[in-house]
């Protein structure tokens, strides 16, 4: 990686090239068909930089701007996995017809909301490095930590996993942290909304939760047995969705007060309101596994419940209330302000977040050589200071 200054070396793109890019980007929906993570990366990444961007000598990233794209590359990439398992089961061309039914209990439109976040994190893996490479900066590869075994229901492709979706300890304190008015970088804790432990976000095997059970709508206490566990697995999911994107939202906003080039701080705010995007979507999902009608569900197997967050009514629990409280913000003696938080290094930055992640169960099994790299990497992002040129 070259240090401090990374001047541009940019070619124009040839009209033929323009047009590839551009078919990229409005071809959304033949994304995933089209490019997985290695073939995104091969994008070529001057044709990208060079199109209506101009970057004058000496106003390149620095290595800090370095350190924080280089932390989200992998952090993108880590999403891309987790969300083509849910994509490869779940989405719109996803194979699983029994999670893909508990999923539409939450929202008819689950599957096209999970391809299309799927698309998105690829995009944005696919970009942070091939921006990195345009900057003659080294992009990101977990492509050797690619060791985990996923899902073997029907749907899942049997490829090797970075991330572990088979048994999560979702945190859920993001839903009671986005209702109230305290904030969590002024000290303040929150419960969990639903303990979630142990628990899988997708089908595990066809044994545990056979592909063609019939689920319907709701599904009441005393249904079959697998179609109390697929929806409770479906519920997990929906919990999950929204707790890695809260944590995107917090991860790119306080990284983005890290940011010295412009440019740079054009990409991490740009890619980071999407983040939020995605949170507030999946927020309104995950209140509908713990309102009526789809409340009360319990997994036959490990006893996880769903419990009705509106009976009785609470503002600190009511599953409408999905957009962010007001809350203190910069000083107490400041008018409350309704904003993404956490935003401090402690609790937004990227090591705050591959802490999240650890104990979220996404690494589990993971070989030590990718928690020492993946810290790395947070430190060196964590590290990064604002330099105004
Ligand atoms: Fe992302
Ligand atoms: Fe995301």
């Amino acid at each position: 990686m070259r240090t401090d200054d990374l001047t541009p070396t940019i070619d124009a793109p040839s009209p033929d090239e323009l047009h590839g890019l551009w078919q990229r980007v409005v071809g959304r929906r033949s994304f995933l068909k089209s490019v997985g993570i290695a073939g995104a990366a091969a994008v070529p990444a001057a044709g990208v930089l060079s199109a209506g961007t101009a970057l004058a000598a000496g106003s390149g990233p620095t290595r800090g701007d370095i350190a924080i794209l280089r932390f989200l590359a992998a952090a993108e990439i880590l999403e891309s996995d987790l969300w083509s398992q849910y994509n490869e089961l779940g989405g719109v061309d996803g194979g699983n017809p029994a999670y893909m039914a508990a999923l539409q209990n939450l929202d008819s439109d689950m599957p096209q909301y999970i391809a299309d976040n799927t698309d998105d994190e690829l995009s944005h893996a696919a970009f942070i490095n091939a921006y990195l490479r345009s900057k003659g900066a080294e992009p990101v590869s977990l492509e050797r930590f690619r060791r985990l075994s996923g899902s073997s229901a029907t749907g899942a492709k049997g490829v090797k996993r970075l991330t572990n979706l088979k048994q999560l300890n979702v945190d859920t304190s993001w839903y009671t942290r986005y209702r109230s008015g305290s904030n969590p970088d002024f000290g303040a804790t929150f419960p969990q909304a639903v303990t979630i432990k142990h628990q899988p976000a997708i089908p595990l095997s066809d044994q545990d939760t056979p592909p063609n059970t019939t689920i319907p709508s709701p599904v009441p206490p005393g249904s079959d047995p697998h179609a109390l566990r697929m929806q409770a697995i479906a519920n997990t999911a929906g919990f999950h969705f929204a707790m890695i994107e809260q944590g995107g939202s917090s991860l790119y906003t306080t990284l983005s007060l890290k940011a010295s080039s412009l440019e740079v701080l054009r990409i991490v705010v740009s890619i980071g309101g999407v983040e939020t995007n995605h949170f507030s979507l999946w927020h309104d999902k995950a209140g509908n596994a713990v309102s009526q009608p789809l409340a009360g569900v319990t997994d036959p197997e490990t006893g996880l419940h769903f419990p009705d967050l509106n009976a009785p009514k609470s503002e600190a629990l009511q599953t409408n209330l999905i957009l962010p409280e007001p809350c203190e913000f910069i000083s107490p003696a400041l008018p409350q302000c309704s904003i993404v938080r956490p935003t401090s290094d402690a609790l937004g930055g990227a090591r705050a977040a591959v802490k999240g992640l650890t104990a979220d169960g996404l690494f589990d099994g993971q070989h030590p050589d990718f928690f020492r790299f993946i810290t790395r990497l947070a430190d060196e992002a964590d590290a990064a200071q604002r330099h105004v040129r």
